[in-house]
């Protein structure tokens, strides 16, 4: 190869790393629940990576956090968002649907109130509304969603699931029934949606974020050392995200990678 050729090659490199660079932040993800713990971690590591960020928060006016994030980059957006609301999630999809989303992340979640979830004294209306919230909840913002993730380059959504939800794991310690049935639940409801989104070329996939230090945890009751920060948590669902395709979708994954048992 001469010296013109190589030059020409470089140039080409460079012209498809800049045009990768370039379509990798006009992408975009709406992420639910990012007023605080996880959600917040997600905006803040997205939005430093360029992509245009859609966060939601049942109460935009107190989310003091992530209102200063959208303040220091401007391609985050703040939504009001209440996941017990339908009508609101449809109104929300109606407003976004002419805009690709690439990336829908169904972080929102509540652990419920945990003495209530104990046997012999569990209380329904508390068990209703957390299925309502992590189950119903994620998969009406999957359906209501859809024309703006076909639209999107990546077509992935996600379901944040727990280890909590995984009968494999649940062999010395029941309790937090609400909690645990909700994240069963919400697994097989997306192991539906993938096979039922294949043909679209749509990527549904599920992850547990680990045990992460955040006000859910505190209030599990949970005082173990093997916590992580919602920093090095946000990294590996990222890196989970990025790597997931309709060939791999079959698992769902820790945020480390590692696949979650059933
Ligand atoms: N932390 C862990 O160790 C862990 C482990 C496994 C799985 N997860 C999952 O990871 C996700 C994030 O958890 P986290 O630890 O960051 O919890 P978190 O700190 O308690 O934050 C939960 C988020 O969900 C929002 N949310 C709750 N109910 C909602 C509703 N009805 N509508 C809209 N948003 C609602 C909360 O908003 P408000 O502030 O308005 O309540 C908050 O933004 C959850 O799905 C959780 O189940 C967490």
């Amino acid at each position: 190869m001469n010296r013109s050729s190589h030059v020409i090659l470089f140039a080409i490199v460079a012209a498809l790393t800049a045009w990768g660079a370039a379509v990798a932040e006009a992408a975009t993800v709406l992420i639910t629940g990012t007023n605080r713990g996880i959600g917040l971690e997600l905006v803040r590591q997205y939005a430093e990576r360029g992509w245009t960020v859609i966060g939601t928060a049942r109460n935009p006016d107190t989310a003091i956090e992530l209102n200063a994030l959208a303040a220091q980059h401007k391609n985050i957006t703040v939504e009001k968002l209440d996941l017990f609301d339908h009508a609101a999630i449809e109104a929300l999809a109606g407003k976004y649907k002419d805009t690709p989303i690439d990336v829908l992340i169904n972080n929102a979640g509540m652990l419920g109130d945990v003495p209530k979830q104990t046997v012999g004294s569990l209380d329904y209306d508390n068990f209703r509304d957390v299925l309502d919230v992590n189950a119903w909840g994620a998969l009406k913002m999957a359906e209501s969603f859809k024309p703006s993730l076909l639209k999107g380059e990546q077509k992935k959504v996600f379901a944040m699931t727990s280890g909590l939800g995984s009968s494999e794991l649940t062999t010395r310690r029941g309790g937090f029934y609400a909690y645990r049935m909700s994240k069963a639940a919400l697994n097989i409801g997306f192991r539906a949606l993938a096979a039922d989104w294949r043909a679209d070329g749509i990527i549904v996939g599920i992850i547990a974020p680990g045990m992460v230090e955040t006000d859910l945890l505190a209030a599990s009751g949970y005082r173990g050392p093997a916590s992580i920060t919602t920093k090095v948590s946000v990294q590996g669902v990222m890196k989970v995200i990025d790597g997931m395709t309709l060939e791999t979708n079959d698992k769902a994954l820790n945020y480390d990678g590692r696949p979650i048992p059933w």
